[in-house]
Parts: C-alpha cells; sequence; structure tokens
C-alpha cells in the first residue's frame, strides 16, 4: 500500500468524505469504525471506482486496547501510515448530571483519549521517516464552555488544544498537525447527539464541504482550519473575549436545549 491515510470513523459523515478524497488522489486507505458493513461497501466502492487498496480495520474506540490493537495489526502487515485522520467522534446532548455516565465516559474515550494514543503511537514512526501528516477534528464547539453538552465541548477544546501543542513540538521534524473546526454539519452527527433538534443546526454545512476544507488544511500543514460556520459565527469567535462569560453560558445553554 502507498502513501496511506488511517481515517477513524470513515463508515460516515465527514471521515467517509474524507475517505472519497483520499482514494480520489489515487492514494491507499485503512478505514475505521464499528460498522463493518458500511466499511465494506464503502471498501468496494472506492476500490472499484478509484483503483486503490483500502483496508478495513472493525473497532470500537470507547475501547482503551483499540489504538494499540490498530497500530500492531498495521505493524504486523508492515503498512506505513502517512496521513492520520482522528476524526470519529459524538456528541450528546442533556444536563451533565441527568446523563447517562457510561455514554460520557465512552464520549471522552473515542474524542480525546484513543486519538491521543493514536498520535502517541504513530508519531515516533513519522518522526523516523521525517514525514507524516495529521488531521484531529475538533469542532467549533472547542471555543466554548458547553452547558447542555459538557462533556462535548470540553472534550473538543480539549483536541484544540492538545492538536495545537503538537504542531508545535513536530513541526521542526517535517509534520504537521491540524485542528479542524467544523461548525453544524449535516452527517449522522446531528440525529446521533440529539443536536439536529437544537437551533445550532439550523443551517448545517456539508459534509463534503468540511472534510475538502480540512484535506486542504492538513495538505498545507495548517495549524487550525474553521469551515461550515457563517460569518455571524465567525464574527463571535473573535469577540468572545469581549463578552462576559455568564452571559455566553446562558446564551449556548439556550441554544441547546431541545424544543419540546
Ligand atoms: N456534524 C457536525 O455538526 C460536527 C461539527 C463539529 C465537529 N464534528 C466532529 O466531526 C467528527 C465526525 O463526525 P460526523 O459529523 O461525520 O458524524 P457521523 O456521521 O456520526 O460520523 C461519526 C463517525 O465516528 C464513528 N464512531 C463513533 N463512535 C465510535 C466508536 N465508539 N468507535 C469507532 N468509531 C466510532 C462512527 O462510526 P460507527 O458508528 O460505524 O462506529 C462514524 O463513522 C466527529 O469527531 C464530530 O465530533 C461534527
Amino acid at each position: 500500500m502507498k502513501n496511506v491515510a488511517l481515517i477513524t470513523g470513515a463508515s460516515s459523515g465527514i471521515g467517509q468524505d474524507l475517505a472519497h478524497i483520499h482514494a480520489e488522489l489515487k492514494k491507499d486507505l485503512v478505514i475505521v469504525a464499528r460498522s463493518e458493513d458500511k466499511l465494506k461497501s464503502l471498501k468496494k466502492e472506492l476500490e472499484d471506482k478509484h483503483d486503490v487498496q483500502v483496508k478495513v480495520i472493525v473497532k470500537d474506540l470507547s475501547d482503551p486496547q483499540s489504538a494499540q490493537e490498530i497500530y500492531d495489526e498495521l505493524k504486523a502487515e508492515n503498512i506505513e501510515i502517512k496521513y492520520l485522520f482522528n476524526n470519529a467522534g459524538f456528541g450528546g446532548v442533556g444536563d451533565f448530571y441527568k446523563r447517562e455516565w457510561a455514554k460520557d465516559e465512552s464520549m471522552m474515550m473515542v474524542n480525546m483519549v484513543t486519538p491521543s494514543y493514536l498520535c502517541r503511537l504513530f508519531l515516533p514512526d513519522m518522526m523516523k521517516r521525517k514525514q507524516g501528516k495529521i488531521l484531529n477534528v475538533s469542532s467549533t464547539a472547542s471555543f466554548l464552555p458547553g452547558p447542555g453538552q459538557a462533556v462535548y465541548y470540553a472534550s473538543k477544546a480539549y483536541m484544540q488544544f492538545f492538536s495545537n501543542a503538537l504542531w508545535q513540538e513536530v513541526k521542526a521534524h517535517n509534520i504537521t498537525v491540524t485542528n479542524l473546526m467544523p461548525g453544524a454539519t449535516k452527517s449522522g452527527f446531528g440525529g446521533r447527539s440529539g443536536m439536529d433538534k437544537t437551533a445550532l443546526f439550523s443551517h448545517p454545512a456539508s459534509s463534503r464541504s468540511v472534510a475538502e476544507a480540512g484535506y486542504k488544511g492538513l495538505m498545507n500543514g495548517d495549524l487550525d482550519v474553521i469551515t461550515g460556520v457563517d460569518l455571524a459565527t465567525r464574527i463571535l469567535i473573535k469577540l468572545k473575549p469581549l463578552i462576559p462569560k455568564k452571559v455566553l453560558l446562558k446564551q449556548i445553554h439556550k441554544a441547546q436545549t431541545i424544543a419540546d
């Protein structure tokens, strides 16, 4: 396999579009998620259309061993990862004290711990080769605390800060770590998290457009990519330090409450 991208969460949404974009460039892929049928049909489609090789790894990324198992499987088959896309993730609305702990614990594993572990495992190999690019998918949620979705927002803030710190640490080794921050995007995410019923999801961007912006940012080695947000949100992000925090918290809580 050549010019291989490892894409987590490739069975749906942004990850699936990232896989299409990579394959359209005639580059090989390792695609990871839990939905075996979806991954297998994506593999067939990409191999048939683009004459690339696609390896499927079915894995639950909330399992603490999952990152090591993926790394070991690829090492055993001598598959070198040139591009790592830490894309898998999920949210879930509801005030923290009412939410099921197991779901939030699993969210922290999938959104923060496993992607960090994958970076830790693949970075040393990239450094040895002096070649590699990582795209970590956080969110515009990473700019703010998120009452009504406390763990999700905090997990994305972690990914933003983690990715930016790595960018600085490894850039001298010809490795880049790009932090992708999409706004509301049409994918499986809205339905799974309950976010599609909130005001924040009134005009979602297409997952293809978000994936294209992320892929371009990865290739450029950009530090941050903000995409899928309207002008008003861009301005809000810039003005955020000037808005009293208590006002922001109230507004966000309201925006994330599901209307009856
Ligand atoms: N959509 C938005 O509005 C939005 C906005 C900002 C950021 N994001 C971020 O963008 C990323 C991609 O989300 P999306 O919008 O494309 O949503 P999506 O369509 O729901 O896709 C999520 C992907 O993550 C995978 N995944 C979830 N839990 C997993 C687990 N335990 N183990 C393995 N894979 C798992 C899913 O695969 P399986 O279910 O097959 O395992 C799926 O392929 C996420 O990190 C999300 O937080 C999304």
